[in-house]
Order: C-alpha cells, then sequence, then structure tokens
C-alpha cells in the first residue's frame, strides 16, 4: 500500500484529482467507481477546475441510501449531479437505485452492470471513522457482492449532520460489498481529519479485521492511501 501524506485537507484534494486525471490520460473511457460524503468534494471541485475530461467516462457510484427519491437532496445521485456530474457530465453514470423495488434484486443488477462494463478500473474511497468503506459497516461477517445493509448508529449519527434532524436520515442502504471493492484494478482512497486517524493506522497495521473494514485493503496489490498529517497522525 503506498502512503502519501499531504498538509492539510486541499493539498490530499489537489493530489488525489492529480492522480486520477493521470489515470484519465492513460485511459480516458475507464470505469470510475466514486464515493460520496464530505472528503471527496475537494477533489471534485479540482477535478471541475481542471476541466478533467469525463466524456468517456462510466462511472458506478459506491452507494445510496435506502429508500430514497433520486430528486431527495440528500440522495447520492443528487449528490453527484450537484459536485461533479452537472459541471463534469460522465459518459454514463451508474448509482445503486434507490427506488428501486426489490433491493436485492437491484443490488445483483448493479454487480452485473459492472461485470458488463468490464469490471472497475479506479475506485475511489473514503473512509468511515470506524474503518467503514462504502457502507459496509464493521461486524462479524463481510459482504462479497454489492448489499442491502443497515447503517449503524454511529453512521447515521456521522451522517445526521446533512439532514434537517437525526430522524430523516434513511436507516439503510445499498453499498459495493468487500468483494466489488476489491476487484477494482486500481483503489485510491483519501483520507482526512483527526476522527479518521485511528482507522487510517488499522489499514497499516499488517492485521485484517471485520471491525475495520477497511483492513482487508491490505489484500490488494495497487492501494494509495492520500491523507492528510491529521489522519496520519497515528502511522
Ligand atoms: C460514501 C462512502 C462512505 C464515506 C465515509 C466517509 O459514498 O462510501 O464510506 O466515504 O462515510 O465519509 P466522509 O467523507 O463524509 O467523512
Amino acid at each position: 500500500m503506498q502512503k502519501i501524506i499531504c498538509k492539510d485537507y486541499e493539498a490530499a484534494s489537489r493530489k488525489a484529482a492529480e492522480i486520477l486525471m493521470a489515470e484519465l490520460k492513460k485511459k480516458p473511457d475507464m470505469n470510475l467507481g466514486l464515493p460520496t460524503g464530505s472528503t471527496p468534494i475537494g477533489m471534485y471541485k479540482t477535478l471541475i477546475a481542471e476541466g478533467a475530461d469525463l466524456s468517456k467516462v462510466t462511472t458506478f457510484n459506491l452507494d445510496e441510501y435506502y429508500p430514497i427519491l433520486k430528486s431527495n437532496d440528500q440522495s447520492y445521485e443528487y449528490f453527484m449531479r450537484r459536485n461533479l456530474f452537472d459541471a463534469l457530465p460522465p459518459k454514463e453514470m451508474n448509482i445503486p437505485n434507490g427506488e428501486a423495488a426489490d433491493p436485492a434484486k437491484e443490488c445483483l443488477r448493479y454487480d452485473a452492470a459492472i461485470e458488463a462494463a468490464g469490471g472497475l478500473d479506479v475506485q475511489v474511497l473514503g473512509i468511515g471513522q470506524n474503518g467503514h468503506i462504502g457502507f459496509n459497516e464493521p461486524g462479524d461477517a463481510l459482504s462479497v457482492g454489492t448489499n442491502h445493509v443497515q447503517l449503524t448508529e454511529n453512521t447515521i449519527d456521522a451522517n445526521s449532520r446533512f439532514f434537517a434532524s437525526r430522524d430523516e436520515v434513511p436507516t439503510s442502504a445499498l453499498t459495493l460489498g468487500l468483494g466489488g471493492i476489491m476487484k477494482a484494478k486500481k483503489i485510491i482512497m483519501i483520507a482526512t481529519g483527526k476522527e479518521k486517524a485511528k482507522a487510517v493506522a488499522e489499514i497499516f497495521s499488517g492485521k485484517i479485521t471485520t471491525q475495520n473494514p477497511a483492513t482487508v485493503l491490505q489484500l490488494h496489490a495497487d492501494v494509495t492511501v492520500i491523507m492528510d498529517e491529521e489522519a496520519a497522525a497515528n502511522l
């Protein structure tokens, strides 16, 4: 796993955008896995400012609340349009469908769509304070394929800052599984802020635990973790 430690959030965002733009140069028609959350916003802003070309790219988002209307301003579909796709439309965007009638079928459809597209070339990730990636939360077992998960109280608390009240935060989500993330050819994780320092230290510990799902990334051959100094504080 490659570590890149940057001074602050802005520098980490710029570094992530530079690495991604270099990958886009190599493969302009790549299949690109993308996260939501606060962390990637700086990278998305830099991609927009630099006029990155996504016109041949097929995107697959990591996750979506369930159930949620696409028009809800807290849906990840809405987030992606507002923060990236309105300015830089990709050739095709895919996001798990929070409006699907049958979540289990939607999970299977999503994995099949990634497979049919030829798999993910690059997966960009954030990381939760508890080590979650996508909405794969710590627990006794981790899921391989796209799955319908109940969110932990910790994640509901963390996400409540985006909603008018905690009661409005959806309690479940559809997320790419650990297998789907690990199948990406290249993984770029961005981790910033002191709240992430413990989870980040564990992903360099040489130990894998279902209590920190991101620790499985240690088994992947091409992972770059871009951190700010605060997130890297316990390394
Ligand atoms: C969102 C996602 C989540 C976030 C994580 C960190 O698509 O995959 O795993 O990356 O919750 O969120 P922020 O960036 O808001 O700290």
